[in-house]
């Protein structure tokens, strides 16, 4: 029978803890590099983690391309032996992250080295947490209520200003056979390092440039208006919203601008430490369906939905958003002047304007906003939504001012 100190204990124990229940944590990467050439400092980084054998992670293309070749160079000067596992184009997938682990575990590497744009480091996040989890996969770990945290060091470089991933305790793989998006968030799937040289991402198309901006954009104002938004995290999510305001029109229209590319991988890296402590809210959770439904890139998807949620939220962020217009434009302006501006800025990097655009099907809908209802990312979001209010949020995104606009 408990003792009556026992019980006593565990009274006191459970006041304490809800006394503490407004406590914040905050987290970012406890190391960072950042800089035009940033990358050679690579081997001299690996070096301070006493490890000589890494996996880098990359993906086909920037192979291909010899992107990495300069970070190879500073761990061949550093005598750090490297054995490579390159990603297919696209977004993770668990099959080939479950793979890459495998290669991970076989090499018999000391650390994991993520190069790329969001789905290389997504990956090589889910690889780090799989090795200290043996005999796992990326469901079960998204399922588990006990994983054990990452073993090895982790070092992110970032070749795309976007997903912020460098500084997120988040990782989003998609199921190879479900085709739905895996969301993993645990407290050691932030980079030990990250690396972040902005002539890495000079050659990045107008395309991807203008999605992954807008990814980052998301992010910064998701996360200020996030229930879970402090001022620290507000800060850094300002800041990022008007970097972006001022940089991602020139770097989609002029690549090689090494100061706008420097101010949107500064941005892209500030809003994912905002988002990663104040969350996100229902753009990433209705994005994160049509994204994994009809293969729409992570960035467009948020594009896509940003101007329908931010107007569905409109009724409780009276305050916060001509905050972020004034960020955004430099000038003050309304709630619904604010949205607007958004909507103008994807109509300009050419992005598509609406669902419509995006060839969504609206018999989908339902499905969608029941799958949106059960994504993570919602809790955080300022307003509360039912099934059929995230139904009316898909249909105004689909039926929202698109080709005209654009003309
Ligand atoms: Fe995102």
């Amino acid at each position: 029978m408990m003792q009556e100190r026992e019980v006593g204990q565990i009274v006191t124990h459970t006041v304490d803890m809800m006394n503490a229940l407004s406590v914040r944590q905050f987290s970012l990467p406890p190391n960072t590099y950042i800089g035009a050439g940033a990358i050679a400092r690579t081997g001299e980084a690996i070096e301070k983690c006493g490890v000589h054998r890494v996996l880098v992670l990359t993906d086909e293309m920037l192979e291909k391309m010899g992107l990495p070749e300069g970070m190879y160079r500073a761990l061949n000067y550093s005598n750090i032996e490297y054995s490579v596992f390159c990603m297919p184009i696209g977004e993770p997938k668990s099959a080939d992250v479950e793979a890459a682990a495998r290669q991970a575990a076989e090499s018999g590497c000391g650390a994991i080295v993520a190069f790329g744009g969001g789905s290389a480091l997504d990956a090589a996040k889910a690889v780090a947490l799989l090795l200290a989890n043996p005999g796992t996969t990326v469901s079960a770990l998204e399922d588990s209520t006990h994983i054990l945290p990452r073993t090895m060091p982790l070092v992110a470089v970032p070749t795309t200003a976007g997903t912020g991933s460098e500084a997120t305790t988040v990782t989003v793989i998609t199921d190879s056979v479900r085709h739905v998006k895996r969301i993993l968030v645990h407290d050691s799937l932030m980079p030990d390092l990250a690396i972040i040289d902005a002539c890495l991402m000079l050659g990045v198309p107008p395309h991807v440039t203008a999605a992954t901006g807008m990814d980052a954009l998301s992010h910064a104002i998701e996360a200020h208006v996030a229930s879970g938004a402090t001022s620290m995290t507000q800060a850094l999510a300002y800041r990022a919203i008007s970097l972006i305001g001022e940089a991602l029109p020139i770097v989609v229209g002029k690549g090689s601008d090494v100061a706008a590319r420097e101010a949107m991988a500064l941005a892209s890296y500030m809003a994912g430490i905002a988002f990663s402590n104040a969350g996100l809210g229902l753009c990433h959770a209705m994005s994160h369906q049509i994204g994994a439904a009809y293969n729409i890139p992570h960035g467009v998807a948020n594009a896509i939905m940003l101007p329908s949620v931010m107007h569905y939220n409109q009724l409780v962020c009276k305050k916060t958003y001509p905050e972020i217009g004034l960020a955004l434009t430099g000038r003050m302006m309304d709630a619904a002047e604010t949205i607007r501006c958004v909507q103008q800025l994807i109509v300009e990097i050419d992005l598509p304007a609406n669902l419509l655009e995006a060839g969504a099907r609206k018999e989908d809908f339902a499905r969608f906003a029941e799958d949106a209802l059960n994504d993570p990312c919602l809790t955080a979001n300022p307003r509360t939504a039912s099934k059929e209010q995230i139904v009316g949020v898909y249909l105004h995104a689909y039926h929202r001012a698109g080709r005209e606009v654009r003309a």
